[in-house]
């Protein structure tokens, strides 16, 4: 016990914003080649807002409480803000995380990112340079254990 702030065990125990969205219009999916989790980012934008998102995640429960947090911050908020999203603000929300499970935070932000340079292509706009490259998240660029 104790390993897990109390936010984090609310997030994992009863995850916000869990599901699909039929009529989402930017979806980004990205995943833990090592752990092999995977997260789904579904955004419906309207009028330069992010008017709904949903996920799904395949993983630890850090990757659930990570993406259940990182939909809270981004809902309602501007498509800017929503860039702004930092894996390091997802963790402050939830009063911190052990840091061999600070990898896990990383999926959330680039599901969000992904999801975003997705709105981004259907919409006729080329991504790359409004969110530069989107890097596969590898275990060796966030130095994270999966616990595998
Ligand atoms: Fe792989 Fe958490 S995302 S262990």
């Amino acid at each position: 016990m104790g390993m897990y702030s109390e936010k984090v065990m609310n997030h994992f125990a009863n995850p916000r914003n869990v599901g699909e969205l039929p009529d989402a219009n930017g979806v980004g999916e990205v995943g833990n080649a090592k752990c092999g989790d995977i997260m789904r980012m579904y955004l419906k934008v309207e009028d330069g807002r992010i008017a709904d998102v949903k996920f799904m995640t395949f993983g630890c429960g850090a990757a659930i409480a990570t993406s259940s947090m990182a939909t809270e911050l981004i809902k309602g908020k501007s498509i800017e803000d929503a860039l702004k999203l930092t894996n390091k603000a997802v963790v402050e929300a939830l009063d911190g995380l052990p840091p061999v499970k600070l990898h896990c935070s990383v999926l959330a932000e680039q599901a969000v990112k992904a999801a975003l340079a997705d709105y981004y292509t259907r919409q006729g706009i080329d991504p790359e340079p409004i969110l530069g490259k989107l890097d596969e998240h590898s275990c060796a660029s966030c130095g994270g254990d999966c616990g595998a």
